[in-house]
Parts: structure tokens; sequence; C-alpha cells
């Protein structure tokens, strides 16, 4: 019997255990928080100062975080955060919810994985728990961080301390499904490892599954974002097919999802964006070549949705060409920059990247997004502005780049010259089609 995993496990029962979250961003601050709500004495350790600062004053800045929530746990004192790894001493369970990101050559980023591992190893303790939160391609964990936490350390892994993979699926801004409704998949390459995985994230979360090994669980979430990725390519392809054919596909698609089986709604748009879609497949791609195997799927996906922006500057040429502008005399108004609706994320916008073709058109530019307030494309600052019915006015064109739900979208149709609709918002309203071109 391993005494370790026994006192672990019913620490983990009892709720005494502490938990570190390392990486309080969109993933790693509503987790902590839903931990110290259970009762759990939590420590964020984060590297930015400024958010340490924020989360101790109890000041949210994440969208599925409310100051009043964070409040709570903060005066309860189960979370307060540190930017010390050495109170990692002290812990019982780990979570890394750090950024995976890719290098400009679509190769995989693990730099804040290994360096946040190698700093965890530092201060490893017999019987603790490390859990890797952050989006990978399959093998990270007992490739990358088994060897860094064993050899510096020199304790084993499912002996002396416990190593799990449970990829994290939040949906930022999703209402009905939140941390704790989303069923969590865990994987560990050894039998204790898994039981204490599964033991602790059922301790707030309904549902786990439980999986044979970390390099199964690391699929499963690169799969889950490459089957998204495929789909919003395919529909984005129909999408340039139908402007060739001069067919409206927002109609087919609504059409085709009136069917009560067999089909997923999936809509096109411009581009792809955030940290997930755009940058997890190519981790699978890129483990992929290891196996002297090509992923072509993940490779036509990225390649369709990385022209989409390029398709909008065409469009807005178009339509600037049709109420008699040329793009380097106009001033277009751009709604929306977030890469998704509701959102303040703007990494990876599509709306980035037609920003900088039409800046590079000498379009004039200006923007509106209730949720980014300023944004820097190419060494230029943008700042929002509001949405007044001279900004519209002003306009040659309005691109609806992001479809926020709390934009009147019918008064902005009636008060614009033009509409360029990226995002099919406008389909389903009572407003002037004639002004309004969709994707
Ligand atoms: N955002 C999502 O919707 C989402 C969903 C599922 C999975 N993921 C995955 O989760 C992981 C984290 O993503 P995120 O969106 O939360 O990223 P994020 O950028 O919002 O947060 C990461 C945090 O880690 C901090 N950090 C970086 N290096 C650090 C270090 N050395 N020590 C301590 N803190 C450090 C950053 O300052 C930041 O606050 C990624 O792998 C991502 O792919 C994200």
């Amino acid at each position: 019997m391993n005494h370790l995993l026994q006192a672990l496990k019913e620490k983990i029962r009892d709720r005494t255990a502490k938990v570190c979250v390392v990486g309080l961003g969109y993933v790693g601050l509503p987790f902590a928080v839903e931990k110290a709500k259970v009762g759990f004495s939590v420590l964020g350790i984060e590297q930015n100062p400024q958010r340490v600062a924020l989360v101790n004053q109890g000041d949210s800045y994440i969208t599925d975080v409310d100051s009043q929530s964070l409040q709570q746990v903060i005066r309860s004192g189960n979370l307060t955060a540190t930017t010390d790894f050495s109170f990692v001493s002290k812990m019982d369970a780990i979570v890394i919810c750090v950024p995976t990101p890719l290098t400009k050559n679509l190769t995989p980023d693990l730099s804040y994985v290994e360096s946040v591992t190698q700093k965890i190893a530092e201060y490893l303790q017999p019987g603790q728990f490390i859990t890797l939160e952050s989006t990978t391609y399959p093998g990270t964990t007992d490739e990358i961080l088994r060897p860094i936490l064993e050899n510096i350390s020199g304790f084993k892994q499912g002996q002396d301390f416990f190593l799990a993979h449970s990829p994290e699926r939040v949906d930022p801004g999703n209402q009905r499904y939140t941390t704790k409704n989303t069923n969590k998949v865990v994987g560990a390459s050894d039998p204790a490892s898994l039981e204490v995985a599964t033991l602790f994230y059922s301790q707030t979360i309904e549902q786990i599954v439980p999986v044979s090994s970390a390099k199964a669980a690391e699929l499963v979430k690169v799969f889950e974002n490459t089957f998204r990725a495929v789909n919003i390519a395919l529909v984005n392809e129909l999408a340039l097919l139908c402007d060739r054919m001069k067919l409206d596909v927002w109609e087919v698609l609504d059409a085709a999802n009136t069917k009560p089986f067999g089909i997923m709604p999936f809509y096109p748009g411009p581009g792809v964006g955030g940290h997930c879609i755009p940058l997890d497949p190519h981790y699978l791609e890129w483990k992929a070549k290891e196996f002297n195997f090509e992923t072509r799927f993940i490779a036509l996906a990225g390649e369709i949705n990385r022209r989409m922006p390029e398709f909008v500057r065409q469009k807005t040429w178009r339509v600037l060409n049709d109420v008699g502008v040329a793009p380097s005399q106009s001033h277009v108004l751009m709604i929306g920059v977030a890469y998704k609706k509701n959102l303040g994320d703007w990494r990876e916008s599509p709306a980035i990247r037609i920003i900088e073709f039409l800046q590079a058109d000498g379009v004039t530019l200006t923007y509106h997004d209730p949720f980014v307030s300023e944004i820097q494309v190419k060494a230029k600052t943008f700042y929002s502005q509001d949405l007044t019915e001279e900004l519209i006015a002003q306009a040659d064109l309005v691109i609806i780049t992001t479809d926020h739900s709390q934009i009147d979208y019918v008064n902005l149709v009636q008060k614009a010259k033009a509409v360029l609709d990226t995002r099919g918002v406008t389909r389903h309203l009572d407003c002037d089609r004639t002004k309004v071109t969709l994707l």
C-alpha cells in the first residue's frame, strides 16, 4: 500500500488538500475560484504581478469570473495569489494552466510548460499531485514533464509523486456549460496517478471521464479542437464556393441544418481566432510527423481558415466599389475585434489580419468593440470609439467582424451607408437588406 497515495486521497476527500494553480488566465482563474468555492485552500502562482494584485484585490480580469465571486473567495481566505514559486513545496495538488502557443513556424512552443515544470520540480515534495491542463500534443506529460520532475527531484512518478493530464474544455462566455457541468477527461500513465486525478477533479466537476494514458487525454483535446477547425473550414470553403456560384451560403446552411440527424451547425466567418482553434491542431500535425504521418485534414483546414481574412478584404473592395469609393479614399468602421462574440479576447483574432490588409490598402479605419478598449496592430494603437450615429454615418462601409450581442444591428444597418456582415448576424433581422452584403 502506498501511504503517500492514501494520505493525499484523504486530504482531497476531506478538502484539506492545498491546491496550487499555476497561471491565472482564462483557464486558471475560473478553476482556482471553483476549487476555492468548495472549500479548498487555493494558491494561484502567476508571473504577471499586475494580475496577482488584481486577484488579491478581488478584481476579475476574466469574463467568466465575476468580481463578486472572486471577492467572496478572497475574503474567505480560500484564494490568494503570488508570484513566488517556493510556495509549491507546501502544496498537495499543483495544476498547470500556462499558455501553449505556436512558434512563427507553426511548431509547438512548450517553453512556458517547461519553465514552470522546472520550477515545480525544484520544490517538489513526496506525495504531491501535478496535473497539466494546458492543451498540447500527445506525449507531452510523459516525455517532457515526467523526466523534468523525476530528474530534478530524484522522485519516481506513481510512487513518490503523481502526474496526470486533464485537458481544459472551457468555452469562454458559454453560460450553459461551465467548468462544473462540462465532463472532464483525465489520463495518467500509472494507476495511482489516475486514481488521484479522478478523485481530485470529481470534487468540483460532475462527470469525470478517465482514459488509459496521459497521451490519450492529450489527443482527446487536440482532436476536439481539430474537429471544430475542420468543420469551420468546410463551411468557410462552402462560403468561398457560394460566392463564385452567386448563392447565399447562409440560406444553404440554414436549410441544411433543418435536417434532424446527421448534420451539425457550423457557420462561416472572417477566419478563426483565440488561443485554441488556430493553434492546437498544429500541435498534432507537428507530432504526427515524428510517426512519418501527414495530417492532411489539419493542414487543409488551417489553409482555408487562414484565407478568410483575405476574402473579407476582397469583399470590402467590391462593396466599396459598389458605393463608388476607392479603398485608399475610404473610411471603414469595424464592429468587433474580439475573436468571438461577447468576449474581450482578441488573440489571433481574424479582425487583426483584416485591419492589417485594409491598412495596407490605405483605408482609414476605426472600430467599435464593447469588450476591447484598445488594440495594437503593427505598432499602431487603435481605440474603440463610441458607437454614435455620426460614427456610423461617416463610414463608407461598416464591417461586422464580431457578432457581439449588445449591438443594435437594426439601427446600425439603418444608419450605415453599406454593411458587410461576415457573421450572418443581420440575416434574420427586419432591416434594409439592400444595404447589407453577407459573407
Ligand atoms: N482560453 C481558452 O478558451 C482555453 C480553453 C481550453 C484550453 N486552453 C488551454 O489552456 C492553456 C492556458 O490558456 P489560457 O487561455 O488560460 O492562457 P492565458 O494566457 O489566458 O493564461 C495563462 C496565464 O499564465 C501566466 N503565465 C505564463 N507563464 C507563467 C509562468 N512561468 N509562471 C506563472 N504564470 C505564468 C500568464 O501570465 C497568464 O496569466 C493553454 O494551453 C490553452 O491552449 C485554453
